[in-house]
């Protein structure tokens, strides 16, 4: 087995890839996901159409920097030509890779013939990639599927053959149809059976969250490279995690000490990129300051208080009162 996977002209090791997420996976998130390992990430989803009518938002989702590559801009759209225009304004920001989402489930992007909707028509969604490689040269591009739309039209095999065909340089397969949305398990037979389909390389997707999920998800797939979503919440870690699961090597997980400090380097970030001041920046950072908090006695409480959090000061006060409830627990417990 090879240590890394060819994407068109990009060699990314072969470990384990942060997927996209909307409203989570910004900048800030990216860049403490490939301290940790990433091996590969995915910009949050960008509409084509928007683009075109040059959204104010299209320069902040649309940036690579390079501390993130390879890194990929993902586009959603249901038209040929503007994604093919918007292919070609995305190229200024010079991603490594375009990604193409067919798997978004949210009624607002399949009410437009977007996202997962395009499941259901195997030769629109060959058309839209058809015009994203013309448009794109020699940068490749890839697209994201789920399994099917619903229970009784599991195609992802079906199309990621038309997709190929269409000159997709990979496919991110995440095994759940669009009915699912979340729920459920995601089905790692569907990603098999696409791996068998298709020459390109498959990026598996689905429920990977820990170092054995993703030593499974390559050896019951045969997949080419693992996606990381929601594993990595709060959780930057778990791309050191899975390399060391995946080398046979030990795993010495974080100590509470470094989460924190992990945390609040975290909402620095945020605070620093997101152009916004500091009491707007961390009603973004809220949310990512809780996840960081799960799992611990007290949590429910704490990250209760992290959605009150409106200065990064607060945040540091919270960090250190945390840490002490957990020490004087660990005191009370010998
Ligand atoms: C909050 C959130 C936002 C997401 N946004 C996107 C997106 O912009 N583009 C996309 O292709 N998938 C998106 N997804 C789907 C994930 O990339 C991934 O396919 C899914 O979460 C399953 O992987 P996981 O089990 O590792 O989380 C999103 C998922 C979540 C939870």
């Amino acid at each position: 087995m090879s240590d890394t996977i060819k994407i068109g002209k990009v060699t990314i090791p072969r470990t384990a890839a942060l997927a996209p997420m909307a409203g989570v996976a910004d900048r800030a998130y990216r860049l403490m996901c490939k301290r940790y390992g990433a091996a590969y990430v995915v910009s949050e989803m960008v509409s084509a159409k928007g683009i075109c009518y040059s959204d104010r938002k299209t320069a902040e989702l649309c940036t690579v920097t390079d501390e993130e590559r390879p890194m990929a801009v993902q586009l959603f759209g249901s038209e040929p030509d503007f994604m093919a225009d918007a292919v070609k304004i995305v190229l200024e920001y010079r991603p490594d890779i375009i990604d193409i989402n067919m798997g978004c489930p949210v009624p607002k992007v399949v009410g437009t013939g977007a996202g997962s909707a395009l499941m259901k028509d195997v030769k629109l969604a060959a058309s839209i990639t058809e015009a994203a490689v013309r448009a794109a040269g020699d940068t490749p591009v890839t697209v994201k599927i789920r399994s099917g739309w619903n229970a009784d039209g599991i195609n992802a095999p079906e199309m990621a053959k038309a997709l190929e065909g269409a000159g997709a340089a990979a496919i991110a397969v995440h095994g759940r149809t669009r009915d699912m949305f979340y729920s459920g398990e995601s089905d790692s037979g569907v990603i098999r059976a696409v791996k068998g389909a298709v020459s390109i390389p498959v990026i598996g997707n689905g429920d990977v969250t820990d170092g054995a999920s993703c030593r499974a998800m390559y050896e019951e797939t045969g997949c080419d490279l693992v996606m990381i979503g929601r594993g990595s919440y709060g959780n930057p870690f778990i791309f050191r995690e899975t390399e060391a699961a995946l080398k046979g090597e030990e795993y010495i997980p974080p100590t509470l000490e470094e989460k924190m400090r992990v945390m609040l380097e975290h909402i620095r970030f945020i605070i620093e990129l997101s152009g916004k001041c500091e009491e707007l920046a961390m009603h973004e950072a809220r949310k990512h300051a809780a996840w960081y908090m799960n799992g611990y006695y007290g949590s429910a409480k704490f990250r209760g208080r992290c959605y009150q959090l409106s200065s990064y000061a607060e945040a540091e006060a919270l960090a250190a009162e945390f840490i002490e409830l957990q020490k004087s627990r660990e005191i009370n417990n010998a």
